[in-house]
């Protein structure tokens, strides 16, 4: 139990997302109040390399639950994946007695959780990029956020549209996944989405745009996630020569990442860093808190990334052959239905367009 936990490291690495900040303090208040102390590491991976931590009070963490960006910074650090900056940071850990860690972030963020715990130091992970883009949880910390950043941003876009009778073909993020996107594009009242889990139909698109034209609609929002290069901006200029309506192009990009923390990013934020607390503390190691039908729950990392690679199509066949028969077949069911939801979002985009 708590008893061979002195002192806790938290990191954010990655792309931050709002709501870091909200687990942060999560994570600190809740091992405090456990008697274990709460060693807050700068710069994600970074900082255990460099020696940047700092112990945090309960103090410390005042006011950051409406902040957006992440008070300890973040980092994306190659050299945590070399031997020798591996070897800084165990021994920074070491100097400093942190004795367990909880890292907030995305895939990457959970190679280097798996890395410390192989190397004796026991590690959490919980989820936390602007994407949704991890296979063994409905939700990460940011999401949220950045979907009513995208809402508010298109709904301005589509302002100016409708007295410029324009269409506006908007860039989300997403790093390759669309649900970003696909839930914007409903929220949005998008008229057409593009996302790289679907093959687009430009036809379609083309004649839905122009089916709205003749029924007297003025503004048009089609929304792109990211990650096919220049697709975006080609596409409007095909809209202007096709359709003959003037579209213009617009990437949201980096303002996605940032603001104040909406209701559902802060309490998802809350549970998951009270819990990644209980967790560790309980001596559960190489885990990665999830949101799953409302619950949060751990799950295994080495577990939740083959998921991932595996939803993500990146497991090669004999990876694939060594996962045995019944497992892989849950795991694929699993990958299926998620896809699926995905589906049931980009028809409805279509459904309702009119
Ligand atoms: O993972 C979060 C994310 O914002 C992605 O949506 C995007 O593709 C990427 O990070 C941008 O990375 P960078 O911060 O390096 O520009």
């Amino acid at each position: 139990m708590a008893a061979s936990f002195r002192r806790i490291g938290i990191l954010t690495s990655g792309g931050d997302a709002p709501g870091m900040n909200a687990a942060i303090r999560a994570i600190t208040r809740a091992a405090i109040d456990k008697g274990v102390e709460v060693m807050g590491i700068y710069k994600g991976y970074r900082g255990m390399i460099d020696n940047e931590m700092k112990l945090l009070t309960a103090r410390d963490v005042s006011g950051i639950i409406t902040r957006g960006g992440t008070v300890l910074f973040s980092d994306r650090c190659d050299e945590f994946k070399t031997e020798a900056g591996m070897q800084k940071a165990m021994d920074n850990l070491k100097k400093n007695k942190v004795d367990g860690i909880i890292a907030i972030g995305g895939d990457g963020t959970f190679r280097g959780a798996t890395d410390l715990s192989d190397r004796g130091i026991p590690s959490v992970g919980i989820p936390g990029t602007i994407d949704n883009d991890i296979a063994s949880t409905d939700y990460t910390i940011g999401y949220d956020t950045a979907m009513n950043t995208v809402i508010e941003l298109v709904d301005k876009l589509r302002d100016t549209c409708e007295s410029h009778a324009r269409c506006s073909v908007v860039e989300v993020m997403g790093n390759h996944a669309g649900g970003l996107a696909l839930q914007s594009a409903i929220a949005c009242g998008a008229s057409v989405v593009s996302v790289g889990e679907f093959e687009f139909d430009e036809e379609a698109c083309m004649k839905k745009i122009a089916e709205e034209k003749a029924n007297g609609k003025r503004e048009f929002i089609v929304i792109v996630s990211e990650g096919n290069g220049d697709f975006a901006e080609q596409l409007a200029k095909r809209i202007r020569e096709r359709v003959g309506v003037e579209a213009r192009f617009a990437r949201l990009a980096h303002v996605q990442r940032g603001g104040s923390p909406t209701l559902r990013d802060r309490l998802l934020a809350s549970e998951f860093g009270t819990a990644a607390v209980d967790h560790l503390l309980a001596g559960e190691s190489n885990i990665v808190m999830c949101y799953k039908n409302g619950k949060i729950v751990a799950t295994d990392i080495d577990y939740a990334q083959t998921l991932d690679r595996m939803y993500k199509h990146k497991l090669t066949p004999e990876q694939l052959a060594a996962i045995p028969a019944d497992r892989r077949a849950e795991m694929e069911k699993y990958c299926a239905e998620r896809l699926a939801g995905l589906r049931e979002l980009y028809d409805l985009t279509f459904r309702l367009a009119k």
